[in-house]
Parts: C-alpha cells; sequence; structure tokens
C-alpha cells in the first residue's frame, strides 16, 4: 500500500514542483489538495489526480494522510506547519520556514512535541553541481574554502505567482516579511552552510525596493533588492546579492575560492560547474541545468522527504537548518525589515 499525502496551497510550487513530483513518487499513490481558493486545489487535483477537500481540518482529521507539504504563502507557514505537526503528520515545509525567527520557533517546538519528521524546502542543496561542489570540498581537493560569493535573481515573483500580477502576496509586507531576501536569498544563505559545513554569523547589507511597484503604482513595502557581505563562524569572507529586478536571464550562481583552486557554479549553461586549479588545470562538468522558473525539472526534494519518512531518517534539510538561514535573513535586515 502507498501513502497518502495533502498538499496545502496550491499555487506555481505545488503545480510546477509538489504535485508533479509526489505523482512521479512510487511510494505515493494519492494526493489529497486544499487551497482556501477551492478552485485552484479542485483544478490540480484534477491535473494531477487525486481529490481536493474544502477545509483544512478535512486532511488534518484525515488519519490516513500520513504526510503534507505546506506550500501556503510564507505568513501562513507557521500555522499550518504547526498544525499538521501536531495533527501527526509529517511536513515538508516551503521555504522561508516562517515570517521571523520567533514563529520558526513554534515550529520547530510543535515538531519536537508531534515527534514527526519536519523537513523544509531549500532545494538548492539537491542540484547536481551544487553536490558535486559540496563532495569536492569536504574532500578537500582543493585545501580550505577562504572567501565565496553567489548571486541570486530574475525578474521577480509577479510573473511567477500564481496571481500574476504586481498585487501579488510577495510585494505585501504583512504576508511576505522579508521580500527578495527571504524569497531567493535564504536560498544561497542555505547552500552557503551546507556547502562549507559552516554558518554565517556576522553580516553587514543594504536592502531596498528600488523598482518594483505594487498594483497603485507605489514602490513595493518590501525589498527588490539586497547586496551583503557575510562572515562564517569558522572565518570564511563572503559576498552576496539577491535581486527581483535583473532583467534578463536568471542569475543562480556561485564562486567558491578554496586554498588550491576555484568553483566556478551555474556560471556557464553547459558547463554548470567548472573547476579551476592554482596550477592552471581547468575541469568541466557537464551534469544538469539548474531548474529555473522557465525550466522546472525535478528537484528532488520530494523523494528525500518520502525517503526519510519511509526509512525513519533525519530529513536533508532540517527545521534548525532552515532556522539558522532564516536568523541570518533577519540579520540582513534588522529587525524592522523582517
Ligand atoms: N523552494 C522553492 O524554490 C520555492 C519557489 C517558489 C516559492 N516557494 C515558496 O512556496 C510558497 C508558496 O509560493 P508560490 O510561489 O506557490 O505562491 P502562489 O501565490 O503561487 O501560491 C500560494 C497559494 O497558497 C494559497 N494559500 C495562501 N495562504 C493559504 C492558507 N492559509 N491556507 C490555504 N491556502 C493558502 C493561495 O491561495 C495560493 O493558491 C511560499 O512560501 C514561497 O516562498 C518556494
Amino acid at each position: 500500500m502507498g501513502m497518502k499525502v495533502g498538499i496545502i496551497g496550491c499555487g506555481s510550487i505545488t503545480k510546477f514542483r509538489h504535485a508533479p513530483e509526489y505523482r512521479a513518487n512510487p511510494h505515493v499513490d494519492e494526493i489529497v489538495f486544499f487551497d482556501r481558493n477551492l478552485q485552484r486545489a479542485k483544478e490540480l487535483a484534477q491535473q494531477f489526480g487525486g481529490r481536493s477537500v474544502e477545509t483544512i481540518e478535512e486532511l488534518f482529521n484525515d488519519p490516513t494522510i500520513v504526510a503534507v507539504s505546506d506550500c501556503s504563502s510564507n505568513e501562513a507557514h507557521h500555522i499550518n506547519t504547526a498544525q499538521a505537526l501536531l495533527h501527526g503528520k509529517h511536513v515538508l515545509c516551503e521555504k522561508p520556514l516562517a515570517i521571523s525567527v520567533k514563529h520558526a520557533e513554534e515550529i520547530l517546538k510543535a515538531q519536537a512535541a508531534s515527534g514527526k519528521k519536519l523537513m523544509v524546502d531549500h532545494n538548492q542543496r539537491f542540484t547536481k553541481a551544487h553536490q558535486k561542489a559540496k563532495e569536492i570540498i569536504d574532500k578537500k581537493e582543493l585545501g580550505e574554502v577562504l572567501t565565496f560569493k553567489s548571486s541570486f535573481g530574475h525578474q521577480g515573483p509577479e510573473s511567477w505567482g500564481v496571481d500574476k500580477s504586481n498585487a501579488t502576496w510577495f510585494f505585501k509586507k504583512e504576508r511576505s516579511h522579508s521580500g527578495v531576501a527571504g524569497d531567493l536569498g535564504i536560498h544561497k544563505i542555505d547552500l552557503i552552510h551546507f556547502l562549507l559545513d559552516d554558518e554565517i554569523e556576522d553580516v553587514h547589507a543594504f536592502y531596498a525596493a528600488l523598482d518594483k511597484v505594487d498594483e497603485n503604482g507605489k514602490p513595493i513595502e518590501v525589498c527588490d533588492n539586497v547586496v551583503c557581505a557575510l562572515k562564517t563562524k569558522k572565518g570564511r569572507l563572503g559576498t552576496a546579492s539577491f535581486s527581483w529586478t535583473y532583467y534578463g536571464s536568471e542569475d543562480n550562481s556561485t564562486t567558491i575560492y578554496c586554498q588550491k583552486g576555484i568553483l566556478k557554479i551555474y556560471h556557464h549553461p553547459e558547463h554548470q560547474l567548472i573547476v579551476e586549479t592554482k596550477d592552471g588545470a581547468v575541469i568541466k562538468y557537464e551534469l544538469e541545468p539548474i531548474q529555473t522558473n522557465e525550466n522546472q525539472t525535478s528537484s528532488g526534494v520530494i523523494d528525500a522527504f518520502i525517503d526519510c519518512i519511509i526509512h525513519d531518517k533525519e530529513p536533508s534539510v532540517t527545521g534548525q537548518q532552515a532556522l539558522a538561514s532564516l536568523k541570518v535573513i533577519e540579520k540582513i535586515l534588522g529587525e524592522n525589515g523582517i
């Protein structure tokens, strides 16, 4: 018998990643969709097979649903994810884990009380080039990491979310809270923590709403750009830029500078990882193009989530790790920013 899973929130991330990846997973035999916009839940149930429910309680109170994806907007995660855990479900929560460290800590408390798995969708850890880079760094093939540089930017969420307009929740302070920092920045913060086996402890940052406007033509209430300097616990130094105003192709690149060479990740479309060594060697890896808003391939996250439930393993991205990344975002934006 396969597993029955539920999905809360039936917008873009559900349509492009969670629903297709659950459907493709051999251990899942039914998907139950819920959205407070009932029509969206019905449409996805039709598109992917499965059924929709009209209230979140139906999903929570169904003992046959063992796992839930929380794909609601940021401000609802601490409610939906905590409730799902307390109803005995394993949860895969979308990033950012919550709209504040305080709210994230409530989720972790619920997780501890429930004894259920909590995984967070920091999917950058799963891409082929990041995995390969991690292996090279872990084996110290290039010696120790000294510095790093990362950026993540695209044209903005108003062309991605289910509401394709400038009225999108991504632009609202009370719903997104952290703007591009919590949308794209947190992915790279988590990636740096993962690749370097380290944690960012000090930040200097500038952020602003430079260009995006809301449905009334006013500058948005959250940042559309962040630039920052970062220092890790182990003393590595780095810089990062996060943007919703890169009005060309997406930039998802990272460079890691080590004692004996450099790792260039997602700088080149065909060679997703390029290793340059101090003595002049250049090794070009052809792995897999990274997913972009236009190019959706399997992220591997759903399979990892199901696998950790079946084999009773620690999730590949834990609540504690997601909290650590959220703390950095809170430091970048300061107390008022998030
Ligand atoms: N991991 C990634 O790469 C990635 C990419 C995009 C979005 N996300 C995250 O996924 C989440 C959803 O983003 P999206 O792009 O799908 O947004 P979206 O606007 O396309 O969809 C959100 C959906 O959630 C529903 N919803 C909101 N609050 C709800 C609630 N309390 N109960 C039930 N339904 C609710 C909305 O009606 C909407 O249908 C966000 O937290 C976002 O940061 C993650």
